[in-house]
Order: C-alpha cells, then sequence, then structure tokens
C-alpha cells in the first residue's frame, strides 16, 4: 500500500474537468492520495541529456501510477508516440492503467475480436479486407452488413448496409480513403446490449442499454441506460474477455441476439462510466483509485 503523500496517482487525460477524470481526482482526494493530471502534449520523452520522461516537471519515474483516461482521435504519429510514451513509463516502473499493450489489442477492432474468437469467446462473423471488390463478393453470404471503423468509438462511423448499389459504392469510397473495410455480419437484436464494467476480475457494475431510435445502443447514440446484475454466463464472458485482452479496467460490450445468444461486441480498454454511474450506487471512481492503490508495485 502507498504511504499518504508520498505516493502519487497520475491522470493522463484530454480533459481534466470531464466527468471520468474530475471524478477520479475527486476520489482520489477522498482517499487521501497525491493525485494530479497531465496531457500526452505535456509529455517530455529525452534519449539522453536527461530523465526519459517528464510531465509538469514531474519525473516519470516518481509517480507510483497512472490511469489513462480516452486516447482520443490522433495522428498515426500521435498514435504510436502516446503508445511509446506509455511504454516507457511502464519501464520506469509506473503502474500504467491500462497498460499500452492491453490498450493496443482493445483499440484494434480485428485484432481484438481475433484474439477473443481464437480464447472461444463468441463474437459476430467480421471480415477485413483492403479491396472493395472482394467485400462485395462476402456480401452475397452476409447480406447484412455493419461497416465499422477500425479505430471507432460511441457508434460513430459505424453505417448497416444491406442495398448491394448502396453497399458497392460506400465499399469503393472507403478503400478510396484509404480505410481498411471492416464488416460485420449485423445480428438482429432488439435495440438493447449490456455494459459491463469489470475491474481486475470483478464485474463492479453493469447495464443494459437501451435505444428506441437506432440499432446502435451506445449512450453517445441515445441510449438510455439501466441498471443489472450480471451473474453467470455473461458474468463470466465479461470477465474473460477483459483478461484475454490483458486489461485491468475495461468497459465490455455484449450483445445478446433475437434468438437469444450472446456475442461480444468489443472490449473498451479506456471506457468512460457516465451513463452507467447515474444507474449504480457503486462509486466508480473510487473503485478504480482503489484499485490502482491495491496494485501499485511501489
Ligand atoms: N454486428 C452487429 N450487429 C448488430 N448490432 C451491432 C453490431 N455491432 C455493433 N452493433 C451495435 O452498435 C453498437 C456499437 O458497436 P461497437 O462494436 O461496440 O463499436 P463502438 O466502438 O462504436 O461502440 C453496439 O453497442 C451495438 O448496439
Ligand atoms: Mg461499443
Amino acid at each position: 500500500m502507498w504511504e499518504g503523500s508520498r505516493s502519487i496517482l497520475g491522470i493522463l487525460t484530454r480533459n481534466p474537468n470531464g466527468f471520468g477524470s474530475s471524478s477520479l481526482l475527486e476520489a482520489a482526494r477522498r482517499r487521501g492520495v497525491t493525485s494530479f493530471y497531465f496531457r500526452f502534449r505535456d509529455i517530455i520523452a529525452r534519449v539522453g541529456g536527461g530523465p526519459p520522461l517528464q510531465v509538469r516537471g514531474l519525473n516519470v519515474k516518481d509517480i507510483n501510477s497512472v490511469i489513462v483516461r480516452p486516447i482520443g482521435r490522433s495522428s498515426l504519429d500521435q498514435a504510436i508516440f502516446r503508445l511509446d510514451a506509455l511504454y516507457t513509463m511502464e519501464d520506469l516502473g509506473v503502474h500504467v492503467i491500462n497498460k499500452p499493450s492491453a490498450i493496443e489489442r482493445s483499440m484494434d477492432k480485428y485484432r481484438s475480436l481475433y484474439l477473443l474468437h481464437k480464447r472461444g469467446i463468441p463474437v459476430p462473423e467480421t471480415v477485413v479486407v483492403e479491396d472493395p471488390s472482394i467485400a462485395f463478393e462476402f456480401m452475397r453470404t452476409m447480406p447484412d452488413i455493419v461497416l465499422k471503423p477500425v479505430f471507432g468509438s460511441r457508434g460513430h462511423g459505424s453505417t448497416r448496409i444491406s442495398d448491394r448499389d448502396l453497399a458497392w459504392n460506400i465499399l469503393r469510397e472507403q478503400a478510396f480513403f484509404r480505410h481498411v473495410i471492416y464488416m460485420q455480419r449485423f445480428i438482429p437484436h432488439r435495440r438493447r446490449d449490456i455494459r459491463a464494467f469489470v475491474i481486475g476480475n470483478e464485474v463492479i457494475a453493469a447495464m443494459v442499454r437501451e435505444n428506441p431510435e437506432s440499432w446502435k445502443t451506445n449512450v453517445a447514440m441515445g441510449a438510455k441506460p439501466k441498471p443489472i446484475k450480471l451473474e453467470g454466463e455473461l458474468e463470466d464472458l465479461a470477465i474473460k474477455s477483459t483478461e484475454i485482452l490483458g486489461c485491468e479496467v475495461a468497459g465490455v460490450d455484449i450483445l445478446l441476439s433475437e434468438s437469444g445468444n450472446a456475442y461480444v461486441l468489443e472490449v473498451n480498454s479506456q471506457p468512460g462510466w457516465r451513463g452507467l454511474q447515474s444507474v449504480t450506487k457503486v462509486n466508480i471512481a473510487e473503485k478504480i483509485v482503489d484499485y490502482a492503490i491495491l496494485t501499485s508495485k511501489r
């Protein structure tokens, strides 16, 4: 355990005033843990001539744990540098939550789904290609598809297509803009799915997200959260999926098909919890901070 003021918790965030980051800072204050936020642009990485990593005047090796909030939209350079900086943090003995290796795997919708499927987790049938004519051919066996950005979140940019002419135009356009085509069989469902919030090896809270307006059940797409207690098979599915991707904190999306089968859609390695917090008594920020304290290496 940490010893009062000598322990330091960093919150890596784009927006310290956002719901997630401010509730983490508040939870740390209540727990008597010294905490501070920093942004990616605050990171000074050096090779020779000084400490390898500094943020806001602090030598990163003096920080015990860092909680990573959403990395957000970034250029390829930024995405790689940001992950590299997290790897250096780990090298310096900081407990980074989630680990950069876990973030890397989870952010990438193809890699993560492949790993989940390989370990026996049920996931929707998916095809990933660069060539639009190959994608189009697959529409013979998958006539109703969801096209997703490989690095998307919050439901943004996902499109459901069953019209072949429209599909052909969109697929060609995707290729023209050098997007990788990620297409998934549409699973008929009742406009609701499950979000399980996992910390360590435990589902600390869960909700059903219901959206009368759309097949996309993200809270950002207007879905309304309702609390549920996750048990049995669904609970195991959430915990096992989190573990496969190496996440310590995760938001797992589970879809129940009309015929009653469960599919894991994705594991979010930098989950938000505003919607979930509005329907649960569990203080999620406190749970995350407690976990960081308990698992701190120094
Ligand atoms: N294959 C699918 N079939 C039916 N609905 C889907 C499918 N994939 C995603 N959805 C719906 O779209 C939402 C967003 O998909 P998801 O894979 O979680 O990506 P995002 O990162 O945008 O949240 C899901 O919560 C679900 O409601
Ligand atoms: Mg999702």
